[in-house]
């Protein structure tokens, strides 16, 4: 595949969930996929799924906690194919904690895969993009991100600062001709979803797969959905945090 006219996308966290769907139908509008994770038979299904499409991808099996898994991965996608038009930080995820159950090494790994996987990528191919002038840095953030939410400390907080970095970014990033898009989804039942209690107006992965495509195709710099919840959650940002705190605790008991 070296010497691709199609566009080179690389996806961390494509071996299950929204990463699996959006290479997909990444793949299905003509995107080379280059499939990051660690587990390989599952990459290898989403590659197979891929081609059997009549698309094109390949694999790169990854720790994105890994600064020089992260470094390794990108230099040889920049061997093979001279760029990287889009760069789709995705991989990611957390699990309810009890508060007294919440330790430091909890609290490490969630920045560590939610932000750090994020930042190893992008600092491994910054300057490659800033070169070529013209590519897209995307991150999958999360409602979650919002506002404190019950037994999500360690996700949320390390999503909340993953948000506020890549907002960062992409303010700072657009002059110099690099697209960023910040997402930020509600409840979409996948592996990682069925950890929570409570998913109000939870989305199938196809449809939240096909939103997000959408809005990277079209360079946007912020998607949130589904669209109703995403706007619940913006105005509980301006609740007073007596009232807020209430509501929370009454929608996590369902
Ligand atoms: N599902 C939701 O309701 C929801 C809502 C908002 C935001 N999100 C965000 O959307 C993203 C995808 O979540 P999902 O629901 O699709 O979860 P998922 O099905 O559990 O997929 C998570 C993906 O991340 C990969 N991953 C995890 N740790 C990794 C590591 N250290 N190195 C490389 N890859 C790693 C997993 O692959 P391997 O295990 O093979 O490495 C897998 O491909 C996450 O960032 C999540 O926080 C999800």
């Amino acid at each position: 595949m070296a010497g691709t006219d199609k566009p080179i996308t690389l996806i961390t966290g494509a071996s299950s969930g929204i990463g699996a769907a959006l290479a997909n139908r990444l793949a299905r509008h003509g995107d080379h996929v280059v499939l990051v994770a660690r587990r390989l038979r599952l990459l290898q299904e989403v590659a197979a799924e891929i081609e059997k499409a009549g698309g094109s991808s390949e694999i790169a099996v990854c720790d994105v906690t890994i600064g020089d898994a992260a470094r390794a991965c990108v230099d040889e996608v920049l061997r093979k194919h001279g760029r990287i038009d889009r760069l789709i930080l995705n991989a990611g995820g957390g699990s309810r904690t009890a508060p007294e159950h919440l330790t430091g090494a909890d609290m490490r790994a969630s920045f560590d895969l939610n932000l750090f996987g994020v930042v190893n990528f992008v600092e491994a191919a910054l300057p490659a993009l800033l070169k070529q002038g013209n590519g897209q840095i995307v991150a999958i953030g999360s409602i979650a991100g919002f506002r404190g939410l019950p037994h999500a400390a360690s996700y949320g907080a390390a999503k909340a600062a993953l948000m506020n970095y890549i907002e960062s970014l992409r303010i700072d990033l657009a002059p110099r001709g690099i697209a960023v898009t910040l997402a930020a989804p509600g409840f979409v039942v996948t592996k990682d979803s069925r950890k929570q209690r409570a998913k109000p107006m939870s989305m199938q992965v196809e449809p939240a797969a096909n939103l997000l495509a959408k809005a990277i195709l079209a360079r946007r710099p912020y998607i949130s959905f589904p669209w109703t919840l995403a706007w619940i959650a913006r105005l509980m940002r301006l609740l007073p945090a007596p009232l807020y705190d209430r509501l929370i605790r009454a929608l996590d008991r369902g």
